[in-house]
């Protein structure tokens, strides 16, 4: 799932530039706001992978270490 998730946020990026590009080069006319209108899909689709990228490492970490923290302590030997 996260694979997948970098994979289209990765792909993403490159398309993005491709439709920001045509944005800008055809603005004022109807094929650009056909272009701005899937330029912003691509914004809430790069928003959502985005969060997903940022949080879900972060929530693996805290868990570990709950799990850690749950664990019973081992004997030291000194
Ligand atoms: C709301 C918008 C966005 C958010 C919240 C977001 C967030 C993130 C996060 C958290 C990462 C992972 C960084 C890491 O691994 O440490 C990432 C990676 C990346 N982002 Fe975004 N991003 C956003 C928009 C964009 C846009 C607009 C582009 C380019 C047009 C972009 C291109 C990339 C690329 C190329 C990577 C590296 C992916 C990989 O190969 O692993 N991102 N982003």
């Amino acid at each position: 799932m996260s694979k997948t998730l970098r994979l289209i946020h990765r792909w993403l990026a490159p398309v993005f530039i491709i439709v920001m590009i045509a944005v800008i080069s055809t603005q004022g006319s109807d094929v650009g706001l056909i272009l701005q209108r899937i330029q912003q899909g691509m914004v809430l689709i790069f928003a959502l992978t985005g969060l997903y990228l940022f949080a879900y490492p972060l929530w693996v970490k805290s868990r570990r270490a709950k799990q850690r923290g749950a664990a019973p302590r081992q004997a030291r030997s000194n």
